[in-house]
């Protein structure tokens, strides 16, 4: 199944170099970093972050496809997905609060950075640990 180990190790490159940005904003906006910074480099590592979640979701379909289907059963799948989902609406809220004049809402948006960085650390897991 060479197919299947080369749509994996991309499916692997991918979430380190393209998810890592997500990571990252999630890091910057849980600091106490100036909120128009975080909201300028934000957006930056935003577009790299969307671009490889399209890629993660092509490969995660091939390999869904080349394993039969069968994780289509698996609880540990649809969490992670519904986490997967999850992660754009979540990265525009924080760039988005952490744009707005107002200190509360750019406050808010602290957070949100650990509701990011611990739903990827979930997605992670089990998609590695398959419980
Ligand atoms: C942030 C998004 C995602 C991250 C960080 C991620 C990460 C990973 C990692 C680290 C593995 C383990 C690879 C290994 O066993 O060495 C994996 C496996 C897998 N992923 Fe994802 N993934 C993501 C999104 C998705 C999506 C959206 C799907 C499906 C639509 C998907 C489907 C799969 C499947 C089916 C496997 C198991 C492949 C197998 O070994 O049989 N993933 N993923």
């Amino acid at each position: 199944m060479a197919g299947y180990q080369h749509t994996l190790m991309l499916h692997v490159l991918v979430a380190v170099v393209g998810i890592g940005p997500l990571a990252a904003l999630a890091v910057l906006a849980l600091s106490k970093t100036e909120r128009g910074l975080v909201a300028h480099v934000g957006k930056q590592l935003s577009r790299w972050a969307s671009a490889s979640m399209g890629l993660m979701l092509l490969t995660g379909i091939y390999l869904l496809y080349v394993t039969g289907w069968g994780y289509l059963q698996a609880a540990w799948f649809w969490v992670a997905f519904v986490l997967y989902l999850a992660l754009e609406p979540l990265q525009r809220v924080i760039i988005k609060r952490a744009s707005r004049d107002d200190e509360k809402t750019q406050a808010a948006s602290r957070p949100l950075g650990w509701v990011l960085l611990v739903s990827l650390i979930v997605i992670v897991y089990l998609m590695y640990a398959r419980p």
